[in-house]
């Protein structure tokens, strides 16, 4: 079976040769055909950090097997890793975080085991980077979670959760703030659990779930969370099992599966082989067992875990009384100790069964969607606009244009409203919202929006506009705070 494989930046190279020279001593039955990928290559001019020769190799292959890449900084150009997850819609992101004997915690000190798989949104969210400066002083970014993206990852999430052997699965949400957005992904989520009735389904607010976890990690199985939310967790959760060392991911897709490690290049202690590889031999034990070659990644777990529990460390961990070997040493460590059993947490020996990956060839883009809207209809638009003055202008310059067909219905900035109702104390910036309705929402045509746009844009900059949707009968917007 050939996978693809990126060796990365900084450190990537030397880790990944450590990986690969376990798997080699370990006999598992894989070629590797090694991509060009990372920052050389944008260096090249390829301006998403692979070539295209690399992007057909992964495509065809459907694995990829990467060591961390290094993004260029202010030349404009989007992080590699970022593109390769969204571009092959790798929708679930798995970490697992492990008490691992011979990495000291506060937890593994005090007793206490951890084992929770955050299951991160991959795609969407704040990740999307579409962002713009709509004044000087007014930065926007738009923020998509959608319900066939949501259901993706759940449905994944749940059916990991299953096969685990699961007692808990978590939601960390927003919801109560961000109750459009983050209440689609939990009502998706509640959605997906009466399919699962096996499982225990719960949801925690994100910043209780925080506090949570540094109290009673061993209280979590597996969380499942948007984008952003999910990224700062799965950190939280890297820093109970000792760090980013310690940190493997998955990024799981219909198609396309990457594995790689959480940390990045460390530029600091690049070229000096003394990088612990741990987090991308973990990550490519998951790998080994996604395509089913099971007995390897049990022998080179369990001769991993011996291994730390016997004392060997890279010089990021253990106990600093004692000498540190370098990479290519603890790799070699851990090939010495295949066979053996460490006395916590052994890993059961199952028999292969090797699951050669499906390989698609895909004429069109996969278009996701849930349902088609029904009862739909538009009763009214947000405007954006550029004003460096009070709230009350702002509403006597919209009252001016809007006609009888409209009403102002509210004027807010930054999210909170100004008028007709607010306070004097609320400090404003030089960018308003303005929302305008149909009277008695009436449904309107988009024509009759796009005709005050224009009586709009002769009073305002209008930076950007939403329309207002209802449907069913619900507003499908959120209320602005105070309203
Ligand atoms: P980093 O994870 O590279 O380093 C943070 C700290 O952890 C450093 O002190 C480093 O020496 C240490 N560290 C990280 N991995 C280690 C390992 N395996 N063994 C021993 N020590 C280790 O994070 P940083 O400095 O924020 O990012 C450096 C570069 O990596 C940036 O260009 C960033 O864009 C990229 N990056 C790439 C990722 C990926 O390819 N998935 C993920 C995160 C960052």
């Amino acid at each position: 079976m050939k996978i693809a494989v990126a060796k990365g930046d900084g450190i990537g190279p030397e880790i990944m040769d450590a990986v690969l020279s376990i798997f080699e001593a370990n006999k598992v039955p894989l070629e590797y055909d090694v991509v060009e990928m990372g920052k050389w290559v944008f260096d090249k001019g390829f301006s998403n950090g692979m070539t295209p020769e690399a992007q057909q190799t992964i495509e065809t292959l459907g694995i990829l097997f990467k060591g961390p890449m290094e993004t260029p900084k202010g030349k404009g150009v989007k992080s590699v890793n970022v593109t390769a997850r969204k571009t092959w819609n790798t929708y679930a992101n798995k970490r697992v975080f492990q008490t691992l004997h011979g990495v000291d915690t506060v937890f593994s000190k005090a007793g206490i085991p951890i084992d929770v798989t955050i299951v991160r949104e991959n795609i969407e969210d704040t990740y999307g980077g579409i962002e713009h400066m709509l004044t000087h002083d007014v930065a926007l970014s738009r923020r998509f979670i959608t319900r066939p993206g949501s259901m993706q990852v759940i449905r994944y999430a749940f059916e990991m959760a299953k096969k685990k052997g699961a007692r808990r699965i978590t939601c960390g949400h927003k919801a109560n703030i961000m109750k459009i957005t983050d209440g689609l992904f939990l009502e998706c989520f509640y959605e997906v659990a009466k399919e699962f009735p096996e499982l225990k389904a719960d949801d925690v607010i994100v910043d209780d779930l925080c506090m949570k976890l540094v109290t009673r990690p061993d209280l979590f199985d597996v969380v499942v969370l948007t984008n952003l939310q999910g990224d700062i967790v799965s950190d939280l959760c890297a820093g109970l099992v000792g760090g980013l060392g310690f940190a493997p991911s998955a990024n799981i897709g219909d198609h396309i599966c990457i594995f790689e490690a959480v940390h990045g290049t460390a530029p600091d202690i690049a070229g000096k082989n003394i990088a612990n590889p741990t987090a991308l031999l973990l990550s490519g034990l998951s790998m080994l067992r996604h395509l089913g070659f099971m007995e390897n990644a049990a022998v080179i777990e369990n001769a991993l875990l011996y291994t730390l529990e016997s004392g060997v460390h890279t010089g990021d961990f253990g106990d600093k009384s004692k000498p540190s070997v370098n990479t290519t040493e603890f790799a070699k460590a851990i090939i010495a100790n295949f066979g053996k059993t460490p006395e916590h947490g052994a890993k059961q020996i199952f028999p292969n069964k090797p699951v050669t990956p499906t390989q698609y060839e895909l004429e069109e883009n996969p278009l996701i969607m849930s349902k088609e809207a029904s009862g739909e209809s538009i009763v009214g638009v947000d405007f954006f606009v550029e004003f460096a003055g009070q709230p009350n202008d702002v509403a006597d310059k919209c009252l001016k244009v809007i006609g009888d067909k409209f009403k102002l219905i509210t004027i807010s900035n930054r999210g909170t409203q100004v008028w007709p109702k607010g306070s004097v104390f609320t400090n404003v910036v030089n960018q308003y919202r303005c929302r305008v309705e149909s009277v008695n929402d009436a449904p309107i045509e988009q024509a009759a929006v796009a005709e005050l746009y224009m009586k709009f844009q002769a009073e305002f900059k209008v930076c950007s506009l939403e329309l207002l949707n209802m449907w069913d009968g619900k507003k499908a917007y959120s209320l602005a705070q105070g309203q």
